[in-house]
């Protein structure tokens, strides 16, 4: 009986712990899709270089340096089209 009342509780524990997880990471997900190109732009375009201003490049050039630098900076695809788009809009 001992044994049973140890395991539910280990159960629902582990089974709370699973909840918060899946949670806490389904919630930072949703923040990415929720920042602005300019945000993303700011928070990894200045990790490896000095941030390139958008008037340094035109829309193409825009494309094919985003692109290069998403290989660069391993970048998954939403965060990189938010930052091409931003940069294309201000430059
Ligand atoms: C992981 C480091 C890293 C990050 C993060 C990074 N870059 Fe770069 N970037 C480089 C390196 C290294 C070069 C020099 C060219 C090369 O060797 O690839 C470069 C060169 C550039 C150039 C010059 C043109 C070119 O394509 O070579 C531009 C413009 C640029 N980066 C823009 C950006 C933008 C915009 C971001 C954000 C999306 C970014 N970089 C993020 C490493 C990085």
């Amino acid at each position: 009986m001992k044994f049973i009342k140890k395991y539910m509780v280990n159960l629902i524990l582990g089974l709370g712990f699973f909840a918060v997880l899946t949670i806490v990471g389904c919630a930072s997900t949703t923040n990415i899709v929720d920042r602005s190109g300019a945000q993303l732009w700011g928070e990894n375009c200045a990790r490896c270089h000095n941030i390139r201003p958008p008037q340094s490049l035109t829309d193409a050039q825009w494309e094919v340096a985003g692109m290069h630098m998403r290989t660069r900076a391993n970048l998954s695809g939403i965060v990189t089209r938010k930052i091409i788009d931003f940069l294309k809009t201000a430059n």
